[in-house]
């Protein structure tokens, strides 16, 4: 009968686990892979936390999360305490927790998905998982793996030459650079040593490097932590990347010395669109995994605008800074004059110096609204907004979905790198790639507006404007058929099926 039919073709269909890290700009890059391995046929279950699962549905006021028969939904722990310390993910506890009340239940949940039918009968049709794909930095999935018997490659979310730098950590500590002899070397132009020793990052500086080396503590728990993910990844099948050949060609060949096995199938956005463009991908779009709920008015506010005119601002899921950058930030784009988009995050202030979040106060918000120009919001559809002909350029901290899709619509950078690979993406994208300029850490209005400035309507602006468009020719050459992110995603299809 057809339930035999069923069963019998659940028997043989491909079943991919992926698992994020619990962070947006992790858990956007998995979704679009997972919807990638969704149309070359495989069978999905996308692995949440319990703690953003039910964020997600509280945010949409729903009482189950929408995926598809074939593309599914489970949940893990993160081990965080409950209550209300969870506004701001707190990284250095998560990679504390989740290696140990993540790894139990990830453990279950593969145990469960092993063999589906025998543990309940509504998952008659559901095939036993072949295959994960982790996100790097949880690595601790690899043991589940192992025990299994089942093939695990791992997905580094960040860029690669950020990926290089955590590679370089165990490097940096044998040569007395990690850790800081002293708390002063922050401040005192210590982080301006060059990194001489690292082929594929000439020029950079110890500044450049992912920011998890600025510590005293030998035992740092960001430093260590992403020994342990590089380390662990050389015992995957296969490391997968968000970039693509060209934009990080001896980056990425200092990288396969250490993964012969690697897959740079970026960006992943436009590899999407190239596979999808014959399949009827309603369904599969209307999947998202937005934390915070987008604002969409600001589409609207967008179509009115000139072209080229609008200065887009956004600082992504996890920087936070202090009420005086905010309005530092905030003088130097109403002096400019140009129409400015900002996306300020609801938790995105906050002062040290108290302990709960700080409130925009009056004079900020007056400032922003005696000046008609610009329009703020707390979350936006990026990818849409960034598409939009009205930007002109784009202030960011560099996060790496963020600098990929500024390259995927041509769209020129003021860079104000936050913290992890972010200082590592700025670099890149100021002085090898072309398309972006730096703010001081210690940010100046004076300096926002000049840089700005520069960006809408100078001579180097116009250049980072070309150069960016040139870069988004050859990531849509990279993502089109025989292309080398194509060609390289092809193979690591083959391989998670088994070939
Ligand atoms: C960062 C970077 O991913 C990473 O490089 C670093 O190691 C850890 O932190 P995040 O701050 O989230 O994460 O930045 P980013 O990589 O730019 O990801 C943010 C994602 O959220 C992007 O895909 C962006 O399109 C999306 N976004 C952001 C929105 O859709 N709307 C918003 O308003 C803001």
């Amino acid at each position: 009968g057809s339930r035999e039919m069923m069963k019998m073709e659940a028997a043989i269909r491909p079943h991919v686990v992926c698992v994020p890290l619990p962070a947006q700009g992790h858990i956007n890059p998995m979704l679009k892979l997972a919807k990638l391995l969704h149309l070359s046929g495989f069978f999905v279950t996308f692995v949440h936390t319990q703690f953003n699962f039910d964020r997600l549905l509280k945010s949409r006021g729903l009482t189950s999360l929408k995926g598809l028969q074939d593309f599914r939904f489970e949940t893990i722990s993160d081990g965080l305490p409950d209550g209300n310390q969870r506004g701001i993910l707190d990284l250095p506890q998560l990679c504390t927790t989740i290696p140990v009340e993540g790894l139990c239940s990830f453990r279950q949940l593969i145990s469960r998905l092993v063999s589906p039918a025998k543990h309940d009968h509504h998952d008659a049709d559901v095939p036993p998982v072949t295959c994960i794909v982790s996100d790097g930095v949880m690595w601790f999935t690899l043991k589940v793996s192992q025990e299994f018997h089942i093939p695990q490659f791992m997905f580094f979310t960040p860029s690669a030459c950020g990926m290089l730098g955590y590679l370089n950590f165990e490097e940096l500590q044998k040569r007395g650079y990690f850790p800081l002899k002293d708390e002063k070397n922050l401040f005192d132009g210590y982080l301006d040593t060059e990194v001489d020793w690292i082929e594929a990052m000439k020029g950079a500086r110890l500044k450049d490097l992912p920011t998890f080396l600025r510590s005293t503590n030998p035992s740092d728990t960001m430093f260590n932590y992403n020994i342990v993910a590089v380390n662990t990844a050389m015992h995957a099948k296969g490391v997968i990347l968000n970039s693509f050949e060209d934009l990080e060609s001896d980056v990425l060949d200092a990288i396969r010395a250490k993964y012969p096995n690697l897959f740079p199938i970026g960006p992943l956005s436009m590899l999407y669109k190239q596979l999808s463009n014959s399949s009827n991908t309603t369904q599969l779009e209307s999947i998202e995994v937005n934390l915070w709920k987008e604002d969409n008015k600001c589409l609207e506010w967008l179509d009115k605008r000139e072209k080229g005119s609008v200065v887009y601002v956004n600082f992504g899921s996890f920087v936070i800074m202090t009420p005086k950058q905010l309005s530092e930030f905030a003088w130097g784009l109403v002096n400019c004059k140009f129409h400015f988009l900002w996306v300020i995050r609801p938790n995105l202030v906050h002062d040290n110096t108290n302990s709960g979040d700080e409130k925009l106060s009056d004079e900020y918000m007056n400032v922003i609204e005696s000046c008609e120009r610009g329009l703020v919001l707390g979350w936006c559809q990026q990818e849409k907004v960034l598409s939009h002909e009205s930007i002109g350029g784009f202030l960011t901290h560099c996060g790496w979905n963020s600098t990929l899709e500024s390259i995927c619509e041509g769209v020129p950078m003021a860079c104000w790198p936050f913290f992890a690979e972010q200082q590592t993406n700025s670099f890149y994208a100021c002085n090898k790639w072309g398309i972006g300029m730096e703010i001081e850490c210690d940010v100046k209005r004076e300096q926002v507006e000049e840089l700005v400035r520069e960006l809408m309507e100078g001579q180097k602006g116009k250049q980072m404007r070309d150069k960016a468009m040139g870069w988004k020719h050859k990531a849509e050459a990279a993502t089109s058929i025989g292309g080398s992110s194509y060609n390289n995603y092809n193979s690591l299809v083959l391989q998670l099926k088994g070939h």
